[in-house]
């Protein structure tokens, strides 16, 4: 039976983790996956985390079954991070969460609930959007269309184009927007567009589902909130899919959350039944470790004040990074070219050259970056800057 099957290529944004780490060139530089890098280059594990896992070590009680929805503290907390304390507690009987295995589990269990609702549902995702979105989605049975994002003459948003589009769309339609650090152009909307994607959608009936993977790493933890907070304030039903890979460093821990708004109390225990039972019938329950990690820390004040410092100070060193990636391009001459990197933000931005010059970035300079010239900003550094600038003004 299996040799009916032929090859699938490697994936467009791992298979890169595989391709550097076999490069043996030295000085090479890792633009590929999105992992928060520091200055040596490393990823390393925050202080906090390291601190919580201890605590959990010794304080674990069981190793019994969690349940589909996950652990009911980790979701409250998480519930409060995302939408804020008050309109938290405002909107408590109206939401229901879950703990997933990272925020790819939390948007294909997404996936699987719209298809519960309607089977001909389309979720629009802006162009663009990340690579994984698409098999995501779409693997659920999902129509997937895109709607205009981003102007790659301005490297700016096309949002009269986006809310045009918007304005044409109904009931039957999902929208999928990046909560902030948009993945992979770093463009995001501004609190007055979010306003108006809010006001298109109470206009035409579509929901709102959000991808919020990166808060705490743009312009802070509350900052980055404001596009969730705008619509559920505004909305009757909303999706939220939330991630700590990035905010906390738990990649691997594959620890994320879904929170689904319904219209009321009584629709939300109907829309709580149906997720747990997706949940049940795809991976039964989430795994236990990360999720205790974060819980640990939301829960404890020196640690969450701990973990908000470290979560400052990489986004400052992603912030630091654009600006320098700004002056070094500028110093060789790039008339302007790059100036949007710093106006962008959180890990990604598109360098805007074409497959072609990444493919010659990779062989002629050891350079690595997504085939969409999308770089990780957090992979340059001090020691690399002038190669990384010195090699991409040389294939322009
Ligand atoms: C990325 O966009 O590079 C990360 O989110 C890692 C991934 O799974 O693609």
């Amino acid at each position: 039976m299996f040799e009916s099957l032929g090859p699938m290529p490697p994936d467009s944004i791992l298979g890169l983790m595989e391709a550097f780490r076999e490069d043996l060139r030295p000085g090479k530089i890792d633009l590929g996956v999105g992992v928060y890098k520091d200055a040596k280059g490393d990823t390393p594990v925050l202080s906090a985390v390291k601190k919580a896992e201890t605590l959990r070590l010794e304080n674990e009680a069981t190793k019994s079954y969690i349940g589909p929805a996950g652990a009911a503290g980790y979701n409250a907390a998480v519930q409060e991070l995302v939408f804020g304390r008050d309109a938290s507690s405002a909107l408590d009987d109206r939401i229901s969460v879950a703990q997933t295995p990272g925020g790819c589990g939390a948007l294909r269990i997404a996936a699987e609930f719209i298809v519960r609702c309607r089977e001909n549902a389309v979720v629009h995702v802006p162009d663009p959007t990340w690579a994984n979105h698409v098999p995501l989605l779409g693997d659920a049975g999902l129509e997937i269309r895109e709607y205009p994002y981003l102007d790659r003459a301005t490297n700016g948003l096309r949002f009269d184009a986006m809310a045009s589009y918007l304005g044409k769309l109904g009931p039957n339609d999902l929208v999928l927007l990046h909560g902030c650090c948009h993945n992979p152009c770093g463009a995001d909307l501004d609190p007055s567009q979010w306003q108006a994607v809010l006001e298109l959608a109470q206009d035409r009936g579509f929901t709102p589902f959000v991808d919020l993977a990166y808060q705490g790493f743009g312009d802070g933890l509350e900052e980055d909130a404001f596009g969730v907070r705008c619509l559920a304030e505004g909305l009757p039903e909303l999706i939220v899919a939330t991630s700590c890979s990035k905010n906390f460093g738990l990649y691997r821990e594959r620890t994320g959350s879904i929170a689904l708004l319904s219209a009321n109390a009584k629709t939300e225990s109907i829309t709580r039944s149906q997720l747990l039972n997706v949940i049940r019938g795809i991976y039964s329950m989430p795994p236990a470790h990360g999720s205790a990690i974060v819980e640990t820390i939301l829960g404890d004040a020196a640690l969450r004040s701990e973990w908000e410092s470290e979560l400052g100070e990489m986004r400052d060193r992603i912030n630091g990074l654009r600006s320098l990636l700004v002056e070094r391009f500028a110093a060789r001459g790039d008339g302007g070219r790059f100036a949007f990197i710093e106006r962008q933000r959180g890990m990604f931005s598109f360098l805007g050259i074409t497959p072609e010059q990444v493919n010659r970035l990779r062989e002629e300079h050891a350079l690595y970056m997504v085939e969409s010239s999308r770089i990780n900003v957090a992979g340059a550094s001090t020691d690399n800057v002038d190669a990384l600038c010195d090699a991409v003004m040389s294939v322009l």
